[in-house]
């Protein structure tokens, strides 16, 4: 694409920029973050913008956020593809492919009401990352499309 066709969202100087996310996924990768847009910093949010990769990716930028390992680790569950542009003082500093966990622990309920880890009794939820979902240790419900709406963090 020529560069002035091409869309333009301010680099930014020190955070994180989430690249490739998949298209149409950025507000939940938002949602597993925690950010609401009621923060100080700033967010720029690309959606359904061209990829030559992807055909269609989301893009997020995050000013002066980095982000923990739990949260990568769901991150990788919806957003398969995803880069984690480290930035510090305007340069990518580090850039790393998300991967799939073997498991996630503590990060997602179990949308099976009846489970044990839904009981008032605190246990760490736990569940197994497969091919096409995740399957809750304690009680083998598997989540397949719906886990941004199961995030605990
Ligand atoms: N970026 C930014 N602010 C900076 C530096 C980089 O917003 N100060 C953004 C770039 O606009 C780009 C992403 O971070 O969307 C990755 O930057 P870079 O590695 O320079 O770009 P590419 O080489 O195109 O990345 P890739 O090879 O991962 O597609
Ligand atoms: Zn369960």
């Amino acid at each position: 694409m020529s560069p002035d066709r091409e869309l333009r969202v301010s680099k930014i100087r020190n955070g994180t920029v989430i690249d490739h996310i998949t298209g149409g996924q950025s507000l939940n990768v938002l949602a597993i973050l925690g950010i609401d847009g009621s923060e100080e910093f700033s967010l720029s949010i690309g959606m359904n913008v061209p990829s030559d990769r992807l055909g269609r990716k989301d893009i997020l930028k995050v000013e002066g956020r980095e982000l923990s390992q739990s949260e990568v680790d769901v991150l990788s569950l919806i957003a398969p593809e995803a880069t984690i542009n480290i930035v510090r003082d305007y340069e990518v500093v580090e850039k790393n492919r998300v991967e799939r966990p073997t498991e996630v622990v503590g990060v997602l309920s179990c949308p099976n009401r009846n489970c044990i880890s839904n009981d008032d009794e605190p246990v760490e939820t736990r569940f197994a990352v497969m091919d096409d979902g995740v399957r809750c240790d304690y009680c083998s419900e598997i989540l397949r499309d719906r886990i941004a709406e199961h995030i605990d963090v």
